[in-house]
């Protein structure tokens, strides 16, 4: 058995918007896919995950076989403690574990970029049509801004970030998401146009308050951002029932991270004594989640 080991995300800034060039910020967090393959006469995928979807993961599995020249097939096992829910960049973490776990299997010593390039094209068969911030920052780690035309750059981060992950219970597909941000978009150019620019401006001064650890500033421009997600209309009530318990709760700011239509959440506390705090309004709503540090 042969493993490799791949890291979800949250994006603090900017998702969806990068997608047409717009930057964006994103975290690397803890939270892990590991992916344990051996070969086989086909290609098998299980999962310990709940909520993944078999039929584009088999693709994803052929993608990488492909993209990195391979002719065996493998049984591929997936576990680990990232949540499958939409938001935490789950597919990507799997790709990069998987190619991984084939360059461990077939001893090659790959190079960061090159396992990031293979993960892109597993990463295709999930989003059609994805940015690539979230493979990047599951190969990366810490804090990335990316753009998508462009490349990466690590942020430094003043102050650690104390982030409460909180799960809607309700996952749609990324594809399905960025699908429908790409109708909005074709139904006027000029109002995403608008959009855009917004988004630009937030993600310019998010990256500077992320490196100079100014909280209050990061969380009122998490808000701001949150608006605009629900403009584009990829928020969904539960995800703004959480942004408002979490508010309440003390968070410095809250959001949608990640393709939404539900998925996930995620506030900013101050210190982890008020994370806890957080998460527990949270859990008193009747959604899961969990607390991460990013920039310790
Ligand atoms: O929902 P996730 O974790 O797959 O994140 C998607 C991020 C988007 O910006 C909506 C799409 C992309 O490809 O960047």
């Amino acid at each position: 058995m042969t493993t490799g080991i791949g890291y979800g995300k949250v994006i603090l800034f900017g998702e969806h918007f990068v997608v047409y060039g717009i930057p964006a910020i994103a975290l690397g967090i803890a939270n892990k896919a590991i992916v344990e393959i051996k070969k086989a006469p086909q290609n098998e995928f299980v999962s310990d995950m709940p909520g993944t979807i078999p039929e584009y993961t088999l693709r994803a599995i052929d993608f990488v076989l492909k993209a990195m020249n391979l002719k065996d097939k493998f049984h591929v096992h997936l576990k680990g403690d990232l949540p499958t829910v939409g938001g935490l960049g789950s597919s990507a973490a799997f790709c990069v574990a998987l190619v991984r776990a084939f360059a461990s299997y077939y001893d090659l010593s790959l190079r960061d970029k090159q396992v990031n390039d293979y993960a892109y094209e597993g990463e295709k068969a999930f989003h059609g049509n994805p940015s690539g911030v979230d493979n990047t920052v599951a190969v990366y780690g810490g804090a990335i801004k990316f753009i998508r035309t462009k490349g990466f750059e690590k942020l430094k981060v003043g102050t650690p970030l104390h982030i409460v992950v909180a799960m809607t219970g309700i996952s749609s597909p990324t594809a399905k998401m960025v699908e429908e941000v790409r109708k909005l978009k074709e139904d006027d150019e000029d109002e995403f146009r608008a959009f855009c620019d917004e988004a630009g401006e937030l993600v310019k001064k998010g990256e500077k308050v992320v490196s100079s650890g100014d909280l209050v500033e990061i969380g009122r421009l998490m808000n701001e951002n949150h608006k605009l997600l629900g403009a584009i209309g990829v928020t969904i009530e539960k995800n703004d029932i959480i942004v408002k318990v979490a508010l309440d709760a003390g968070a410095l700011g809250a959001k949608l991270t990640g393709g939404g239509g539900g998925g996930c959440c995620i506030a900013l506390a101050k210190d982890e004594k008020s994370a806890n705090t957080i998460l527990l309004a949270i859990k008193k709503t009747g959604f899961d989640g969990f607390c991460t540090t990013v920039g310790l």
